[in-house]
């Protein structure tokens, strides 16, 4: 029978039998699928487990503050930080192809953790041991897109799957490989995590990485964070966050397009909005959303950042296009 019961006893049993009593690093990310994995291994090997969270700089705004305070007090894990804005926007510089953006972000992902995992290892005093072990929260629908599923079709790499180097030093632990993400959802409201981070909409490792169509830089990843500040205020003030799976916030970069303000003419550049209604993001609908609300958000962007001069639509299902742009 499934039941979230069932699946943790077993995944509980599973990664005690995986790891012994050798210490294990997870990335966390804040959103449900790394946190869920997190709360399970933590039930599982408690105080062996270490959780890094990497500051890629792709974040949306507030969420490193949402992370160190609201997982940490709900869970009592073992929380690091890495700072790594600077290494990830170098990695990414000059790169606009999204396959290659997807995978230097997963692989500069793996390299921050080897390094956390020494840090972990020289701050325990211990020598000669090694941190073997990485937690991620793929999920069974991030298997399938990457190709790792039977007779599945290589999509996308999601950066947990199929962006990791072929010189992993990890062995993986991935207790929710085979769940969808309304039974992670379940098990994660079992093992008591917070309603604020289960319920929690998607959002994908490579952040805003993928969500700027062309390369990535500071000052685009500034007017993306500000666009995508308004519209989540907008969403939540109409008291649509449960109902829309995500909307993504899409700047297209390379983009320019002539518009008016006051008495001058702009040149400036197109944000998307791709609101999604979905039950386990393989097929997705776009939402019908009101339209006063598209309104208030179009407002306050073309206002308020002074570089994007229209504001459109994405209302295509999935199929044929994917939730994300990239
Ligand atoms: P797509 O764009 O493939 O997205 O229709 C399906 C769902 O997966 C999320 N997504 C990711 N999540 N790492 C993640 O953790 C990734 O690399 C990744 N790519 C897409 C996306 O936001 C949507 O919920």
């Amino acid at each position: 029978d499934w039941t979230p019961d069932n699946v943790i006893a077993d995944q509980v049993a599973a990664i005690r039998a995986q790891v012994g009593d050798a210490r294990v690093v997870c990335g966390l990310s804040g959103g449900v699928d790394s946190s869920v994995a997190a709360a399970l291994v933590q039930r599982a090997v408690g105080d062996q487990l270490t959780c890094v969270f990497v500051d890629h700089g792709l974040l949306r705004e507030g969420e490193v503050e949402q992370v160190e305070r609201d997982f940490v007090a709900a869970t009592g894990v073992n929380l690091v930080v890495r700072d790594e804005r600077k290494r990830f926007l170098n990695a990414l510089e000059g790169h606009s192809d999204p396959e290659t953006k997807r995978k230097i972000i997963g692989r500069e992902f793996i390299r921050v953790f080897e390094d956390a995992a020494r840090d972990v290892v020289a701050d325990a005093g211990e020598h000669g041991e090694q941190v073997k072990f990485l937690v991620q929260g793929t999920l069974y629908p991030d298997v399938v897109e990457s190709g790792g599923g039977e007779g599945a079709a290589n999509i996308k790499s999601h950066h947990n799957v199929g962006g990791l180097p072929d010189d992993l030093k990890f062995e993986l632990v991935e207790p929710l490989r085979t769940l969808f993400k309304d039974e992670v959802r379940a098990v994660g409201r079992e093992l008591g995590v917070p309603e604020p981070i289960v319920a929690r909409q998607p959002f994908p490792g490579p952040g805003l990485g993928i969500r700027i169509i062309g390369e990535v830089t500071a000052e685009r990843l500034e007017i993306l964070r500000r666009a995508d500040a308004i519209a989540r205020e907008e969403l939540t003030r109409a008291g649509l966050d449960a109902e829309i799976w995500q909307c993504p916030v899409v700047l297209l970069a390379d983009v320019r397009s002539v518009g008016v303000q006051g008495d001058g003419r702009t040149y400036g550049h197109p944000i998307v909005l791709r609101p999604v209604s979905s039950e386990d993001a393989m097929t997705a609908d776009w939402t019908r959303m009101p339209y006063d609300v598209l309104s208030a958000i179009s407002t306050r962007i073309t206002n308020e950042v002074s570089e994007v001069n229209r504001v459109v639509l994405d209302v295509t299902s999935k199929p044929p296009g994917t939730i994300e742009w990239e």
